[in-house]
């Protein structure tokens, strides 16, 4: 993402970022010289409105960023909404940056599954897209820091150019597992998927049986929970609560919004987890009930 950001921004120009956001998409456009330009997706469903998405665009627009399956909010972006992201790109010229770390952790029902939509499937978007995606979540290796970015050739070049002065290179040994990764059966990514929604509906139904308001994730492993119920002045003091009183930790809503207020009343479960450890939470949130 920062070499990307590196390679594509200039000072001076701006880069739309949807909040909340994963931590490093504010700081990366900052780095870069860019001023980032958030619009809200609101909770609970964490819908995007589209007329303030217009209003973030203007001419100084050079990048937007789109993180689908969302962290924090279990958000997939539908297809529609897509579509509306990628009129504006190219209405104003500006290259999507997607993020899509999460593309094989997505729920749908058994009945439904959903579809991971990539912005580079659109019309037009071929030529003015970097999809960056990784190991870490696909493979459960975080830690490895073995990413990579898909782009036309020239966008390609220049981000290749920056990655080599930031890191030159990820190490040999991670990239050659990786290669192997890349090749495993579809079978995997159906039980990596199926494993994960186990833990979601453990951890959703204990949330839900706690009192907190949040909305089922449909990708990604993170439940980002309203916690108005329980009376707390703000974020920071409930996770502290939390850690400190019931033994359950948590990051507050605050570190995923430009204005903590936004965030005060909300916080972030993950449940990439063992399920005994899932389980050990679930018998702890009975206290706060
Ligand atoms: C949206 C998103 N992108 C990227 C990353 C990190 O990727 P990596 O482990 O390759 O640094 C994370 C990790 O939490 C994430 O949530």
């Amino acid at each position: 993402m920062i070499a990307t950001l590196l390679a594509l921004v200039n000072p001076g120009d701006e880069v739309v970022v949807f909040e909340p956001f994963y931590e490093n998409y504010g700081p990366d456009s900052v780095l870069s010289g860019a001023t980032p330009r958030y619009v809200s997706l609101e909770p609970p469903n964490w819908t995007m409105d589209i007329s303030e998405l217009e209003a973030a665009f203007n001419d100084n627009t050079k990048a937007v960023i789109i993180n689908t399956p969302n962290n924090p909010t279990g958000k997939v972006f539908s297809l529609s909404e897509l579509k509306e992201i990628a009129r504006l790109c190219r209405q104003y010229d500006v290259i999507a940056i997607t993020d899509e770390i999460y593309d094989q952790i997505i729920y749908g029902e058994p009945d439904a599954p959903l579809v991971h939509h990539s912005l580079m499937t659109i019309d037009g978007m071929r030529d003015r897209i970097v999809v960056i995606n990784g190991m870490s979540k696909s493979y459960s290796v975080t830690g490895w820091r073995v990413g990579w970015t898909i782009a036309e050739p020239a966008i390609t070049e220049a981000i290749r150019k920056v990655h080599d002065f930031l890191t030159v290179g990820a190490a040999a040994p991670l990239q050659e597992a990786g290669a192997i990764a890349l090749s495993l059966p579809d079978s995997y990514y159906q039980e990596l998927a199926d494993d994960y929604r186990a833990r979601r509906d453990l951890l959703c139904q204990a949330l839900d049986d706690t009192g907190f308001g949040f909305t089922v994730p449909d990708g990604a492993y993170y439940v980002m929970a309203d916690i108005s119920a329980f009376g707390y002045p703000n974020d920071v003091a409930f996770a502290d609560f939390l850690v400190e009183e019931i033994g359950i930790a948590v990051v507050p809503g605050s570190s995923f919004y430009s204005e903590a207020e936004r965030g005060s009343q909300q916080v972030r479960f993950a449940f990439c987890k063992r399920r005994q450890t899932l389980e050990a939470a679930a018998s702890r949130f009975t206290k706060l009930t």
